[in-house]
């Protein structure tokens, strides 16, 4: 597909999604394996389901759905992606990250990357939320390759603060106002769907990694060339640390992330006024 292809094909998403909402939201949460519990405190919400959307691709991960909800979160006209792309699925980075896109045409300023992932830092527990400080792209290919729509970005993003350091702080100060215990750490993301070796856990470990999971890295490069503020946080639902190898199963992980998703909706919700 060509660029201009691309961009037509964007652009007629987000008028689709546009005329289907009176008020244009200014938020977004990508909602992760299991993490779809602040989904329950959307109020006022339409749900476009994927297929209806032109040019969407669908989604196909465990645990995940296909629509996106708009509605207001507090007050705050929010748009929730109901289920992500994930590389290993077979979609091309264009495709994992069309929806970000989307969001970009929109008029979205700032967007919360949810996610589960495997703690490769010892001292982290499973089912505790981290919030993400940085992240490693280790996924061996970027979104941004190929010719650059400058009216989105600029060629050479800078990436010195992919996620806002200001909403960082934020999402600890919304922990410590309800009592949850959260992590910070460096997000490094693959392509799986293979789970990693023990010789691999210690490597990524070495490169200077918390956490590692499957997805947002290609999402929060788009966002971050598009402009948007992004809060990452993860849902920690195993231990990927050779010491502690227990066997992870998807399923597990979804149980998991579930249960902490609660803790993530809380956090998100404790912090609403600052996005
Ligand atoms: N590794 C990679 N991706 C994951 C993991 C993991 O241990 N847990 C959840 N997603």
């Amino acid at each position: 597909m060509n660029v201009e292809e691309y961009l037509e094909k964007v652009k007629e998403a987000a008028k689709f999604v546009q005329e289907k909402v009176s008020k244009k939201p200014k938020m977004a949460i990508i909602l992760g394996s299991g993490l779809g519990k602040i989904s329950q405190s959307l109020d006022e919400t339409i749900s476009i389901p994927y297929s209806e959307i032109p040019h969407f691709p669908r989604s196909t991960a465990p645990g995940h759905k296909g629509e996106l909800l708009i509605g207001q979160l507090k007050g705050k006209n929010t748009l929730l992606m109901n289920g992500r792309f994930h590389y290993y699925e077979g979609y091309t980075m264009k495709e994992v990250t069309f929806p970000i896109r989307v969001m970009q045409e929109l008029g979205i300023e700032t967007l919360i990357i949810t996610n589960a992932a495997g703690a490769l830092n010892p001292d982290f527990e499973v089912g505790v939320p981290c919030i993400i400080t940085d992240h490693i792209n280790f996924f061996g290919d970027n979104p941004l390759i190929g010719p650059n729509i400058d009216d989105w970005g600029p060629r050479f993003p800078d990436m010195t603060e992919v996620y806002s350091r200001n909403l960082v702080q934020e999402a600890f100060k919304s922990a410590k106002k309800l009592n949850l215990k959260v992590y910070s750490g460096v997000y490094l993301g693959l392509s799986g769907p293979t789970f990693e070796t023990p010789a691999e856990m210690s490597m990524l470990r070495n490169f200077g990694a918390d956490v590692v999971g499957m997805s947002t890295v290609p999402e929060a490069i788009v966002a971050r060339h598009g402009g948007m503020n992004i809060l990452g946080i993860t849902a920690i639902t195993d231990k990927a640390v050779p010491e502690q190898l227990k066997e992870v199963t998807a399923e597990e992980v979804i149980e998991v992330a579930q249960k902490t998703g609660e803790q993530i909706a809380n956090l998100i919700m404790g912090m609403i006024d600052a996005f």
